[in-house]
C-alpha cells in the first residue's frame, strides 16, 4: 500500500550524452542545451583582497587560510533575507560548502603524486592540508548578470582542520573526551573530512565528519595513559570498529601531528564523527559539535520539519554495512524566536533503522539504559550509547545497508529518500578486495540480501524511499520500498542491469529534492568511462520524476571527478553544483587526469603561471537557464 507522490509537471530538458572521454576537450563540465554553467570558486581562490593561490606551487597554511578550501562536497546557499532591497534573496546569499579532504601531493606539489609517500614530511606540509579542509562561507552575488565571489566581505570565513570548536550534548565533558590539550573535553581542534551536510530551519548549517578515521594512526597498537585493562581494550575495539589503524589512509599527519597518534591520544579520535552546526550570519561564532546526534562516519544531516513542529534529523553512515539512523529533538522548533533553538539539537532520541521484509520498519532507540544498552555490555551512560553509537546499532540488530549516502525528502510529502551508493560486501559469492571507488571497510561482515538491500555484489547501488506512520517525524514505524536499482541495461549480468526508466547511472551519492519535488541524483564511480561503466560513462547529475521513476542526465562531469554538493537560490533559477577532485588518482601524475578548470572551458578561470603546471581543482559551478526561468523546467 505505498502512495507515490504526485505527478511533477514533467521534466523539460533534453538528456545530455553520456561523456566517454573521448576527446581531451571532454574535460569539462556539460548541461542541456539551453543551460549555461560556469565556475564560481575553485580551490585557492581568494576570498579577500589577498590575490588568488598560484597553483603552479604549493599550497601554504597562510594562503589557504584566505582561500576557497579544497575538495568541495556538501553545500548550501543561505540567501539573503528577502525584506529590504527587492529580489536580493536570490541575487546575494552566503555560499556555505564542506571541503572533505586533500589529495596530499596536490597541496605539496609533490609530482609525481606517487612519490607522496617517500616523501619527507613537515609539519608546514600538514598545516597546509589541515588549512585545505573544513568549511568555507563565502558571500556570493549576482553582479551585473553575473554570480560572482563578493570580496572582501565581513561573512567570508574558513574554518579548517585546527579551527577552535565546542562540543556539546550529552558526551560533552565525559571522561573518554578528556586529552591532555584539553582537560575539559568539551574543545576540539578543528573539523575533518566533512563530507555531506545540512541545514536547520532556524538557518545554521550542519557539516558531517565522515572518514575521519583516516587521519589518524595507532603506530603501537596501545591506548597510552589507559590504566584499567578493561577500558583500554574498549577503547581499542571502538578504534577497530570505526577503522582507526596504522598508517591510517596514507596522510602521514600522525608523523609530524602527534594529535593525530591514536595510541599516544586515545581519546582524540573520539572527537570526531560527529554533526557539526555553524551559524553562517556569525563570523566569530565557534562550530559546536553536536554529539546527541551519535557518532558514526556521518554522510549528510537531513533535517524535516513536521506539521506541528517536531524536527527529525536523519542521518547515514557511509560505509559498507553500516545503518541509517534518525535524530527526533525533544523540544520543537519556534519559527518566530530563532535564539530559541539554538540548542535544540542538544536533548532528543537517536533512533536506528530496522527494514523488516514486506516493506515495514521500525526505528529502535539508541536509550541508554533499554534494549542492552547498560553497563554490562560497556554502556555507562548516553554519552557512551552516542561515542559508540555503532556498536549500540549492532546490538539492536539494525539493517545492516548498501553504504548509505545522502538523504533527501520531498518539499510536500515528506517521503524520504536516500542513495546506497555500493557494496561490494553482500551476497555469499561477490568479488574479494575493496569498494569499486576505492574505499575500503573496516569490518569483514558480508551479509547475504535482503529486502530492503535485494541485490548481492551490488555494484551499481539503489535508491530507498520511506514514508513515516501517520505522516509523523517522530514516528517509530514506517513503510519502505525501493525507488530504483541503479545499473546498466548492457550488462552482461541481469541482477547488473537494474531498472532505470531513462539513462543508465551508478554509485548514486548526492541526493536532493528542488521546490517543485524533482529528485535531483550526483553520481561518485571512478570517473573514468572504463570496465563497469564503459557504457554509462563519468560521474553524472541526473534529474527524477519520483511518480513515474523517469530520469534524465542532466549534467555530464570532468574525467575522474565526483559531482557532488548542491543547492539553489530560493525561485529556482540558481542552480550551484560540485565537482570534486577532477582528475583524481593516487598512484599518476593527476594533470594526466585532468586540467579542469583551469582550461578555461567552463568560463574564466583565476589560474596564473604556465598552463603545463595546471592543478585540477575542486570547484562550485553556477548553472543557469538562458534567458532565465526554473532548473529542470
Ligand atoms: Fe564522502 Fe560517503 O561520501
Ligand atoms: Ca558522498
Ligand atoms: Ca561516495
Ligand atoms: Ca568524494
Amino acid at each position: 500500500a505505498y502512495a507515490a507522490p504526485a505527478p511533477l509537471n514533467g521534466i523539460g530538458f533534453s538528456s545530455v550524452p553520456a561523456n566517454l572521454y573521448l576527446s581531451a576537450g571532454d574535460d569539462r563540465v556539460t548541461v542541456p542545451a539551453g543551460y549555461t554553467a560556469r565556475v564560481l570558486a575553485a580551490w585557492g581562490d581568494s576570498l579577500t583582497d589577498a590575490p588568488h593561490w598560484d597553483s603552479s606551487g604549493a599550497m601554504t597554511e597562510a594562503i589557504q587560510l584566505h582561500t576557497f578550501g579544497a575538495h568541495i562536497d556538501g553545500m548550501h546557499l543561505f540567501p539573503f533575507p528577502a525584506t529590504g532591497a527587492a529580489g536580493i534573496a536570490n541575487t546575494r546569499g552566503l555560499l556555505v560548502t564542506n571541503h572533505e579532504y586533500v589529495d596530499p601531493p596536490l597541496v605539496n606539489n609533490i609530482t609525481p603524486a606517487s612519490g607522496y609517500a617517500a616523501a619527507a614530511i613537515t609539519l608546514d606540509m600538514i598545516r597546509a592540508q589541515q588549512a585545505a579542509h573544513g568549511i568555507s562561507v563565502v558571500e556570493i552575488w549576482k553582479k551585473d548578470g553575473i554570480w560572482e565571489v563578493k570580496r572582501p566581505s565581513a561573512f567570508n570565513r574558513r574554518i579548517t582542520g585546527n579551527t577552535p570548536c565546542k562540543l556539546s550534548g550529552p558526551a560533552a565533558g565525559h571522561d573518554l573526551m578528556k586529552t591532555a590539550a584539553d582537560p575539559s573535553g568539551t574543545k576540539v581542534l578543528g573539523t575533518l573530512n566533512n563530507c555531506s551536510n545540512g541545514y536547520t530551519p532556524w538557518d545554521t548549517y550542519l557539516t558531517c565528519e565522515e572518514n575521519w578515521n583516516g587521519y589518524f594512526s595507532n603506530e603501537t597498537g596501545d591506548a597510552v595513559g589507559v590504566s584499567d585493562p578493561q577500558q583500554k581494550q574498549q577503547i581499542l575495539a571502538g578504534q577497530a570498529r570505526y577503522g582507526v589503524a596504522k598508517g591510517g589512509s596514507g596522510y602521514r599527519w600522525h608523523e609530524v601531528d602527534q594529535r593525530f597518534r591514536a595510541d599516544l591520544n586515545p581519546n582524540e579520535p573520539h572527537r570526531f564523527g560527529w554533526v557539526v552546526e555553524i551559524d553562517p550570519w556569525n563570523p566569530k561564532s565557534t562550530p559546536i559539535k553536536r554529539t546527541a546526534l551519535g557518532r558514526i562516519k556521518h554522510e549528510n544531516a537531513w533535517s524535516v520539519v513536521g506539521a506541528d513542529n517536531t524536527v527529525a534529523i536523519y542521518m547515514g553512515d557511509d560505509e559498507r554495512n553500516e545503518y541509517l539512523y534518525k535524530f527526533v529533538c525533544a523540544n520543537k522548533y519556534n519559527p518566530t524566536n530563532r535564539a530559541a533553538n539554538r540548542d535544540l539539537l542538544d536533548s532528543g532520541t537517536l533512533f536506528v533503522a530496522r527494514f523488516d521484509a514486506g516493506g515495514s520498519g521500525l526505528w529502535l532507540p539508541l536509550t541508554w539504559g533499554q534494549n542492552g544498552l547498560v553497563p554490562e555490555n560497556g554502556f555507562a551512560d548516553q554519552a557512551e550509547v552516542l561515542i559508540k553509537t555503532r556498536q549500540a546499532a549492532d546490538r539492536l540488530g539494525a539493517t545492516m545497508m548498501d553504504r548509505p549516502e545522502w538523504i533527501a525528502s520531498h518539499p510536500v510529502t515528506r517521503e524520504v529518500y536516500m542513495t546506497l551508493t555500493n557494496n561490494n560486501r553482500r551476497g555469499s559469492s561477490p568479488p574479494s578486495g575493496n569498494n569499486p571507488d576505492g574505499t575500503t571497510g573496516a569490518g569483514s561482515a558480508r551479509p547475504p540480501v535482503d529486502a530492503a538491500n535485494p541485490r548481492p555484489d551490488n555494484r551499481y547501488g539503489h535508491i530507498i524511499r520511506w514514508r513515516e506512520s501517520m505522516g509523523k517525524v517522530d514516528a517509530t514505524d514506517f513503510e519502505w520500498d525501493i525507488f530504483v536499482e541503479c545499473g546498466d541495461k548492457l550488462a552482461s549480468q541481469p541482477h547488473h542491469r537494474g531498472n532505470i526508466i531513462g539513462d543508465d547511472y551508478g554509485a548514486p551519492d548526492g541526493l536532493w529534492f528542488d521546490q517543485d519535488g524533482r529528485l535531483w541524483i550526483e553520481t561518485d564511480q571512478i570517473g573514468n568511462a572504463t570496465g563497469d561503466w564503459a557504457n554509462i560513462g563519468g560521474n553524472v547529475m541526473l534529474c527524477a520524476d519520483p511518480s513515474t521513476g523517469e530520469t534524465r542526465r542532466f549534467l555530464t562531469a570532468p574525467k575522474n571527478c565526483e559531482v557532488t554538493g548542491v543547492t539553489h537560490t530560493p525561485d529556482g533559477k540558481t542552480l550551484l553544483i560540485g565537482i570534486q577532485h577532477p582528475g583524481e588518482d593516487w598512484q599518476t601524475h593527476y594533470t594526466e587526469n585532468s586540467t579542469w578548470p583551469d582550461s578555461g572551458i567552463n568560463g574564466p578561470t583565476t589560474a596564473s603561471g604556465s598552463p603545463s603546471a595546471f592543478k585540477p581543482r575542486s570547484a562550485v559551478v553556477v548553472i543557469t537557464k538562458d534567458g532565465g526561468g526554473v532548473i529542470g523546467t
